[in-house]
């Protein structure tokens, strides 16, 4: 990520096909004050007029669990049909931060790995490094997940004297490959995960911008606390804010505690508490939409669906038609450059005839003023593929217009002989 920037940093005119942002076009500084008012009043209600306690808890260090769970539960509830106990909720800085306390949390001993749907995103394999634990790859395939490769990996990891804790899982509109898991599919993760004795880390920052009619998370069908869920309001609330959570219900054997507990003491060694003011924000954002974070995001929902669309349109005039679609959407194509045709999200992957690595990243930035992602970040290696991840979340038409016109012109350079 510190070598992505530092491209975008050096190419200030490139357009970026490579930052997975939300779009700033909706972004409001008033909203702070208005969203933290809307909590502050919340909270005078709460706590019958007391202002002393009201200042106290918006500006004083806090409670370590963080202070907007009972409104995180209730957005849960409304937008995602889960029930959560607000007990078990830890607001984090970010979801970054809460992928990190889980992993923590989980890695007990150096025999302790996590299993990691790959490609998946960057931070994920970082806060395990962080957390020095290994990350075992399981094979995506056309449905998200390839489900047997995960009875193997944990099978082999098991033989070789490992301890397989957990698999980390992007369910909507993964990173970096947009896929979506079919409603079959997380059933099954979910019975394979009770077999294996392991737990689903479900991490979902791009789901609610999907269609409502969608399938439930992961979490909203487990009735047995094998999921802990990730969650970020990175792009449904206020990037800047930066706020995120986990829901880790889990009874901790030995303890009369929960996951969650647990998380609670790592974090109070790490970051103490997660900003109250900035959760003051955020949660004066679900007060204001009835826990609803689909409802407040509509327009960014529109926008985000016709970048997608216009991506996707724009790939086919400048590579043709894609002859013949594959289950997942990848479609072949004369020119020998493909994509997937994900159903929502921030991101596609676009397979090219060459190796897409950082140093024609590089020339691609330098040359042609067009930044993308080299997918082999997502692997964890330093081995290129014929693959680049495009976002489009957070640019105007216009932009992936000529993004897109950048990119064909790289493309064509790269495969002149
Ligand atoms: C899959 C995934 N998880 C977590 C995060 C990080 O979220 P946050 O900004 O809340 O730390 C991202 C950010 O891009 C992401 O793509």
């Amino acid at each position: 990520m510190n070598f992505l920037n530092e491209i975008a940093q050096r190419f200030p005119d490139a357009i970026s096909l490579a930052a997975g942002r939300p779009f700033e076009g909706f972004f409001d500084p008033a909203d702070v004050h208005r969203y933290f008012d809307v909590y502050r009043e919340h909270l005078t209600t709460r706590l019958g007029g007391d202002e002393a306690a009201v200042r106290q808890t918006l500006l004083q260090y806090g409670r370590t669990k963080g202070i907007i769970h009972e409104l995180i539960a209730e957005h849960l509830r409304v937008d995602e049909g889960i029930t959560a106990d607000p007990q078990a909720l830890v607001v984090t800085v970010g979801c970054q931060e809460a992928l990190y306390l889980t992993l923590r949390a989980l890695r007990r001993t150096d025999r302790d790995v996590l299993l990691a749907v790959t490609p998946s995103y960057v931070g994920a394999h970082g806060a395990a490094r962080l957390a020095d634990m290994r990350v075992l790859p399981v094979r995506e395939s056309a449905e998200g997940i390839d489900l047997t490769d995960l009875s193997a990996q944990v099978a082999r990891a098991r033989a070789a004297g490992l301890n397989p804790r957990a698999c980390y899982v992007i369910p909507d509109f993964a990173n970096p490959s947009g896929l979506r898991l079919s409603l079959e599919a997380r059933r099954r993760l979910l019975e394979i995960a009770a077999e294996e004795d392991l737990l689903i880390l479900e991490d979902n920052p791009y789901g609610l911008f999907g269609d409502p009619g969608g399938p439930p998370t992961v979490k909203a069908l487990d009735t047995t606390a094998r999921v802990v869920y990730l969650g970020s309001f990175a792009k449904t609330g206020l990037p800047g804010a930066r706020v995120g959570y986990v829901l880790a219900d889990q009874r901790v054997a030995g303890t009369d505690g929960t996951l969650a507990d647990q998380l609670a003491k790592i974090k109070s060694m790490l970051t103490v508490n997660t900003s109250p003011i900035a959760q003051a924000v955020i949660g004066g954002k679900l007060l204001a939409h009835q826990g609803s974070l689909r409802a407040a995001n509509v327009r960014e929902t529109a926008h985000y669906r016709a970048n997608l669309a216009h991506v996707l349109s724009g790939l086919e005039r400048r590579f043709g038609r894609a002859a013949g679609t594959s289950p997942d959407g990848a479609g072949g194509h004369p020119s020998g450059v493909s994509w997937n045709v994900p159903a929502g999200g921030f991101f596609l992957l676009l397979t090219v005839p060459f190796p897409a690595g950082d140093e024609l990243l590089e020339v691609s930035a330098e040359k042609f003023r067009v930044l993308w992602t080299p997918v082999h970040h997502f692997y964890a290696d330093a081995q290129p593929r014929n693959v680049m991840r495009l976002s489009f979340s957070h640019l105007r038409p216009e932009e992936i217009e000529e993004g897109l016109n950048r990119l064909a012109d790289f493309i064509r350079y790269c495969c002149r002989d």
